[in-house]
């Protein structure tokens, strides 16, 4: 698809390193791990690899606090095993994304140990220190994400410094320029390595008020949410001096040839796009995590779908997620049935999808007992809000370790991995497994499916969604049931052919005016061309 860069037609498919398979029997997952299964990820057919955080860390928040942004934890192997990795993944023809986590370092980064080592340091202003306030307590209202106030007092120099996340995750002062030059070049580093690109860490956050304004109450707080959703991170997220440093991250990407920046960053649409940067000096893909966010309706998903694609700025290429290793998997959210039409949108929306590990195989959230629980967000503020049981290892057979390991695993598997695995599902020709390789398959052989234009199309039916996907002469339209009974939609004028159902085994049917949908079904449907059903 000429004229489309990588990042736009392909699929990225993201691996949380601990859980993917180990390697030396220590029950972590490992880059030579990794290594042993690129043949699988290139059978799957996706395009991108993005590792989350493989980089020296004491693992207080599992590698997203880094105390050396040059070196590979030895958990996961050597810089050597690095080497090799990436070598291999490009031989495949494949690309490989970094983490980067700018926002904060680990309390055991060398600069924070220079930082708090006195009020003169050269490196103390790396970091976000105040005075207490008159009565001793914290600078201002901010909470951490994962609970308490985000300030801690440091009692030999005595000051607090701000933390987003753990204490154990200092946040850095980005509007110091030594901090900046420091983050960017590490990003040449990697750069220079030859990785892709980078997705960044709470991209977000990266700027504070300048004044440290309190933050106000949230008036549709849900008591059921974090504790920090109380209030409202005005002052302390999405500042507008962020837009800047984004551009300068952009900038240096833009000394190489075909790299991507991909930023975390949970806003709603309207926030979301302005990191696109102007004329597209942004990051090429700002998360767009409105499928994970949003209650699964098809109404509400519809709406969206059409305010996201009007609100894109004309340079900005549209992106989906269903799940990442911070949120509860999507078959566990909407059931094993509706979770392959949640797959079947993914694939077929307009734009680049990223899939979370083991949700091609239906893995689901595994209730992890109290004594093995290993987040510290579940830690602090309870198992319920916990992000291990989306971090379990992945499924590959039906053996002892479930193929991940020989050793005890660092997090529980499902108890339903001798049903729910890799293995198990190559060879069932109905299994999840195969419908997504079929999708991916047929994503990558249908040009309107990756670069065409989108276009809703009203059905005026409860629970049904559905659109098209035009390029040239090629039409494709998408029908989904959101829901649990059969449905049968009546298009004037529509005539077609089936090219795939979640239910697979159609393939081929002709579909003429009525469209015949089981509960749970999704279908892709390649239109006559001189069918012309009613478009909204
Ligand atoms: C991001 C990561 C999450 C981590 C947090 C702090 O949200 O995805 O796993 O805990 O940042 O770095
Ligand atoms: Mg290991």
């Amino acid at each position: 698809m000429k004229g489309h860069a990588w990042w736009q037609t392909g699929i990225i498919y993201q691996i949380y390193p601990r859980s993917f398979q180990d390697s030396d029997g220590d029950g972590v997952g490992d880059l030579a791990g990794i290594m042993r299964r690129l043949d699988y990820i290139e059978w799957l057919g996706v395009d991108a690899v993005w590792l989350s955080p493989i980089y020296a860390s004491p693992m207080a928040d599992f590698g997203y606090d880094v105390s050396d942004y040059r070196s590979i934890h030895p958990l996961f192997g050597t810089m050597d095993d690095f080497d090799v990795l990436l070598d291999a993944v490009h031989e495949k023809g494949l690309k490989l994304v970094l983490d980067l986590v700018p926002n904060h370092t680990s309390d055991r980064h060398p600069w924070f140990i220079d930082a708090r080592s006195s009020r003169d340091h050269p490196k103390r202003d790396w970091y976000l220190w105040h005075d207490p306030r008159p009565d001793g307590g914290p600078p201002n209202n901010w909470r951490s994400v994962f609970g308490g106030p985000a300030w801690t007092f440091h009692e030999e120099t005595g000051q607090y410094y701000y933390h987003a996340f753990l204490k154990e995750q200092p946040d850095l002062n980005w509007r110091n320029a030594e901090v900046r030059e420091a983050i960017l070049d590490v990003m040449r580093f990697w750069l220079d390595k030859g990785v892709d690109g980078f997705r960044i860490d709470v991209l977000w956050h990266l700027i504070k008020d300048a004044r440290y304004r309190n933050n106000p109450p949230n008036p549709d707080y849900d008591p059921d949410d974090l504790p920090y959703n109380e209030l409202l991170p005005t002052f302390s997220t999405d500042q507008p001096g962020v837009h800047d440093i984004v551009e300068r991250m952009r900038a240096v990407s833009e000394d190489y040839e075909d790299r991507v920046l991909i930023g975390e960053i949970y806003l709603p649409i309207h926030k979301l796009v302005v990191y696109y940067g102007e004329d597209g000096g942004g990051v090429h893909l700002p998360f767009n995590f409105q499928l994970i966010t949003l209650p699964w309706d098809a109404e509400e998903i519809d709406a969206m779908v059409s305010e996201y694609e009007g609100a894109l700025p004309p340079h900005g290429w549209p992106n989906w997620v269903l799940g990442n290793h911070d949120q509860p998997r999507i078959a566990t959210r909407v059931g094993d049935e509706q979770a392959r039409v949640a797959g079947m949108l993914l694939l077929t929306l307009r734009g680049t999808p990223t899939i979370y590990y083991g949700d091609e195989i239906g893995m689901r959230d595994v209730d992890v007992p109290p004594q093995r629980v290993q987040d510290p967000q579940a830690r602090n503020l309870g198992r319920k809000l916990g992000r291990d049981p989306a971090r379990t290892p992945m499924q590959w057979d039906d053996s002892d370790g479930a193929g991940f390991t020989t050793a005890t695993p660092w997090l529980p598997l499902s108890g339903d991995y001798q049903r729910r695995n890799v293995r198990a599902q190559k060879d069932a020709p109905d299994s999840m497994l195969s419908f997504y390789r079929a999708l991916i398959s047929l994503r990558a052989r249908t040009p309107a499916l990756v670069i065409g234009d989108y276009e809703p199309v009203e059905l005026g039916i409860e629970h049904v969604m559905a659109y098209e996907r035009l390029l040239e002469a090629e039409r494709l339209l998408v029908v989904l049931n959101f829901a649990r009974a059969p449905s049968t939609p009546h298009m004037p004028g529509l005539r077609g052919r089936i090219l795939l159902s979640t239910h697979l085994e159609r393939e081929d049917e002709i579909v003429d005016e009525t469209i015949r949908l089981a509960a749970h079904e999704g279908l892709i449907i390649a239109l006559d061309e001189e069918a012309a059903p009613a478009r909204s």
